[in-house]
């Protein structure tokens, strides 16, 4: 098995004007569509089960085996849902596909289209994503001239549109659920499963929602087969993994690499972490998944692994931190990152939020007590399975992991009231909440003590 970093699925994004439609056709561009016009639909989901490809969103759940569960017999039209809101923190792995190479999601699209008998296809684009939302456009328009998009699919007699739909930059309006409900004009807020997408999704039809590089993957296991996508990887994880590296690296930024690479090479990668520092914790995918410390650097990059590790691939988003970061002072502002985006529709992430966030503050700036991180856990195993979504299951993973790894961290901001690197100057005017959870009386705050320097023991 390769490992390390790859060209696979980036190779067009140093090629000078590949946005363009005859640039991106004199590199193998719509090879794809061409491919998945002399197959079958079920050809086509067949090929994509065959490489094992898995979905790049976050819960890398088959993409072949998704598609194969929508409804072809309903007599209802189908619809392709590509979710570009790309919002959990840390992520960047999708914006620069759809910057760089847009029509690689435009063939993908259309590709997807074939595959599920659908005419039509959406794209939901995170609003701020303004050069996407450039670039995206202007490739769909070249598409529809070059015959690629429209009523009759390079003379196929298939129709197939393709609109963009630009967000309005709700975290919450990735989960697939709440983003139809946005696509459809409602206020974005998850649906009550089953019915699954695959059933009754947009419109109340057939759907599947699936992430871009997901998406973007298929012409390219389409065009090179299903070998050469296996090459990388494990028999359950294989392939190129587009990747944001992010955190205290000397070169953070958009990488690309073969699934089962050790994380720690990615590090490496990415120029080493800044100033020699050593690696404390890293995030293997995003801020909803359990940090992990950096003696777990050798894991393999995939699946599998990473769970085994105790944690979750996500999204593609490593995030690396050093000696000289504090813990709590980052799961804080994760906390209040979930706290402002949590959509409100159930109690346990509405109030839990609010609560999870007001007892790390209060920790981090000095004021908490040695109670408040049994608290902490109380609040999260009443969030944790008891929400609607996973948004408010996610918020839960950077504090009870935190808590794994690093209590003695938390336990010495108690201590010495105050934050120990310094993240935080010192305050006494957070309010003192009544632990009422677990009936624990709140001490009064410790005299504020000097800062010392960062990283001193
Ligand atoms: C709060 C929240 C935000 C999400 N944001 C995204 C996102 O920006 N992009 C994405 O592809 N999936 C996101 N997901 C996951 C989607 O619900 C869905 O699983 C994914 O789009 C499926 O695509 P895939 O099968 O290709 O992985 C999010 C999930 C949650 C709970
Ligand atoms: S878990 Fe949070 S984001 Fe998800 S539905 Fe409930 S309130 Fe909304």
């Amino acid at each position: 098995m390769s490992t390390g970093q790859v060209h696979a699925m980036s190779y067009r994004y140093d090629v000078e004007g590949v946005a363009d439609i005859d640039v991106y056709e004199a590199h193998d561009g719509y090879e794809g569509v061409r491919i998945a016009l002399g197959l079958q639909p079920a050809e086509i989901i067949e090929r994509v089960k065959e490489a094992g490809l898995r979905g790049r969103g976050g819960a890398g759940f088959p993409t072949g085996m998704k598609w194969s569960f929508v409804a072809q017999d309903t007599g209802k039209p189908i619809y392709v849902v590509c979710n570009a809101d790309e919002g959990e923190p840390g992520t960047f792995k999708d914006r620069p596909l759809m910057e760089r190479d847009p029509h690689q999601l435009v063939e993908g699209m259309i590709v997807a289209g074939l595959a599920l008998n659908a005419e039509q296809g959406y794209i939901y684009l995170r609003g701020e994503f303004a050069a996407a939302g450039r670039a995206l456009t202007k490739a769909i328009r070249q598409a529809y001239e070059r015959g690629y998009l429209g009523a009759d699919v390079m003379g196929s007699g298939k129709r197939y549109d393709l609109l963009l739909h630009r967000g309005a930059g709700a975290y919450i309006c990735g989960e697939e659920t709440a983003l139809l409900d946005s696509l459809e004009g409602r206020r974005g807020q998850p649906r009550l499963r089953p019915p699954f997408p695959a059933a009754k999704g947009l419109y109340s039809c057939p759907t599947t929602v699936n992430n871009v590089e997901s998406i973007a993957a298929v012409p390219f296991i389409l065009r090179n087969g299903v070998d050469w996508w296996r090459q990388w990887g494990t028999e359950k994880s294989p392939g190129p993994k587009l990747l944001g590296i992010s955190g205290e690296v000397n070169a953070p930024g958009n990488y690309e690499v073969a699934m089962g690479t050790p994380v720690r090479e990615f590090v490496e990668l990415a120029g080493g972490m800044v100033d020699d520092r050593e690696l404390k914790f890293w995030f293997p995918g995003g801020s909803s998944t359990p940090l992990l410390p950096g003696s777990a650097a050798d894991v393999e990059y995939t699946f599998e692994a990473i769970m085994e590790a105790g944690s979750l691939l996500g999204t593609g988003a490593l995030m690396f931190y050093s000696d000289q970061t504090c813990v709590v002072d980052t799961v804080l502002r994760f906390t209040e990152f979930y706290e402002h985006e949590s959509c409100g529709k159930c109690t346990p992430c509405r109030e839990g939020s609010y609560w999870l966030s007001q007892i790390l503050r209060r920790i981090e700036v000095g004021s908490g007590s040695e109670s408040d991180l049994d608290l902490l856990l109380d609040l999260c195993d009443n969030i944790f399975g008891r929400v609607f979504c996973a948004l408010g299951d996610g918020m839960t993973s950077p504090i009870t992991s935190s808590l794994k790894y690093f209590r003695d961290e938390y336990e010495r901001h108690i201590r010495e009231g105050r934050c120990p690197f310094g993240a935080t100057p010192p305050r006494r005017d957070i309010p003192v909440l009544e632990a009422r959870t677990v009936g624990a009386t709140v001490a009064p705050p410790a005299t504020p003590q000097p800062l010392k320097v960062a990283g001193e023991a």
